[in-house]
């Protein structure tokens, strides 16, 4: 064989997307949290092609679009949605001479890679030293809205719209068009040009089957490994059906990848997500985002985790993760809640009604009733005792406590920040510490006064209802 030849992909992304009803461009809605279009993008890589054009609009939706489709990819602007013919046109200056295009409906977002590798091996390898020019992606479902194919064989005659047609059967399953083609380019741009436009004004690019077959090379149709895959989505009814086809695909892939779901009905795994082996994730659990969870971990009951990395044999039970990074064997809930920023190192408990926000807790350090700790730095073996708060914000801006290694925060101590405990440091249940306690030194009261840790055992006061 030759060298591979240069594939581009062209991603048509600029039409109104009107039946959605949004100020939302269409491709920018989501399905298992990634924009449909990324998800678009992302079957086109896998299939092995990495040049991704896509096709914009010039109005302000384009750069809501750009955002979705991410910043791996080309842009193309059409200028106005005059069609999908007229939106490939807009991409040839970015295809940069490929040798061969995967045209792809952005909002066609089910398409797998191993259907879109049989679509374009039909143009790139010829068979019996020929091969079409065009190849159409094809599944035999209703009619509803899609084109549909009309077939000798396996070969177009022609691709009909529905749209305007009010005689045709709906409910009819016919091979329709699934808006993905695989195009010799030497080929495309010539006939691209001479699309004639519709009643509408638009350039339909499905008028290149017909052209083909009149010049006797007719169009191959390849059908895709499942009908689903050929879905196209044109308002919110649509968007649900997919959303639940591919949270399924999701669930099934961990599961066979060595995950256990213990009610996957109610386990929702967005398409970025990784987990790791023999974790379980119980019921009623969120996993959203870009979020990775280690091997042997136990998510749920009743959690969600998004944007957050979890080492390890962690547990998280009835508990909200956002934005965070867990180590090793970190066990958190029920009922707390880590906001962005928060790092909690190996071994430390989080009970319950507990809240971290942009802080560090270091090794083995318990937190293990109602407390929040915010803007904080905190050491190794720390205990907080219950309804320790760090009073981080005075009105105007914030401020950051810092605990040191082996501390003791006594029951409903009031961190008042700026403030630093030292380490092996203590706080008496109560206190309301406002100055800095140095490394050994003990606070008492509101507002706390020092003493030594030996001085204090003289008197009695401290406790800590945690443990
Ligand atoms: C299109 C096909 C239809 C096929 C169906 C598959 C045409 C004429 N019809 O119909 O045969 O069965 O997809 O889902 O191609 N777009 C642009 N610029 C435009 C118009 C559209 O970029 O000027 C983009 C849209 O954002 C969308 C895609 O092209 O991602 C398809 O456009 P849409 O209007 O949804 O076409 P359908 O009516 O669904
Ligand atoms: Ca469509």
């Amino acid at each position: 064989m030759s060298a591979t030849p240069r594939w581009a992909a062209v991603v048509l992304a600029a039409g109104q997307g009107t039946r959605m009803r949004s100020a939302l461009p269409k491709v920018a809605h989501r399905l298992a949290g990634r924009p449909m279009v990324r998800h678009v993008i992302e079957a086109a890589r896998e299939a092995g092609v990495d040049d991704v054009v896509v096709v914009a609009s010039a109005d302000e939706s384009s750069s809501v679009v750009q955002a979705s489709a991410g910043d791996d990819v080309r842009f193309a602007v059409q200028p106005y949605p005059l069609g999908t013919g007229d939106a490939v046109e807009a991409a040839r200056d970015a295809t940069h001479d490929a040798e061969f295009v995967l045209i792809l409906n952005g909002d066609v977002p089910l398409v797998r890679a191993t259907s879109l590798v049989r679509l374009t091996t039909a143009v790139s390898e010829p068979r019996d030293g020929t091969a079409p020019d065009l190849a159409v992606l094809t599944a035999e479902v209703a009619v509803e809205s899609y084109g549909f194919l009309e077939l000798e064989g396996d070969r177009v005659t022609a691709i009909i719209e529905t749209k305007a047609d009010a005689e045709i059967d709906r409910d009819l399953r016919r091979s329709i068009n699934a808006g993905q083609y695989a195009v010799r380019a030497s080929w495309l741009w010539p006939h691209l040009r001479r699309i004639p436009p519709a009643e509408n004004g638009e350039r339909y690019l499905t008028q290149l089957a017909a052209m083909a077959h009149s010049e006797g090379n007719p169009a191959l149709a390849v059908a895709a490994d499942h009908p689903d895959e050929v879905r196209g989505i044109n308002d919110r009814v649509q968007l649900a059906e997919a959303e639940a086809i591919l949270r399924t695909r999701i669930r099934r892939r961990h599961m066979i990848a060595g995950v256990t779901l213990i009610d996957p009905a109610s386990t929702y795994i967005d398409a970025d997500v990784t987990i790791g082996m023999d974790t379980t994730i119980a019921p009623q659990t969120h996993l959203q985002g870009a979020t990775d969870i280690g091997d042997g971990c136990t998510i749920g009951p009743g959690a969600l985790v998004r944007d957050s990395h979890v080492g390890e044999r962690c547990t998280v039970r009835f508990s909200v993760i956002e934005e965070s990074t867990l180590e090793a064997h970190v066990d958190v809930g029920p009922y707390s809640h880590l906001r962005a920023g928060s790092y909690i190192c190996q071994d430390v408990h989080i009970g319950n009604f507990a809240e971290v926000k942009a802080s560090r807790l270091g090794r083995a350090t318990k937190m293990g009733h109602f407390s929040y700790i915010g803007d904080a730095e905190v050491g190794e073996h720390v205990n907080i005792g219950a309804g320790t708060i760090t009073a981080n914000y005075d009105g105007v801006r914030k401020n950051r406590t810092v605990i040191g290694d082996g501390a003791f925060i006594g029951s409903d101590t009031m961190l008042v920040a700026p403030v630093r405990v030292g380490a092996g440091a203590g706080t008496s249940a109560g206190s309301v510490v406002t100055h800095d306690v140095p490394d050994g030194m003990m606070a008492i009261g509101a507002p706390a006064r020092l003493r030594t840790k030996a001085a204090r055992d003289g008197e009695k006061g401290d406790s800590s209802a945690g443990r």
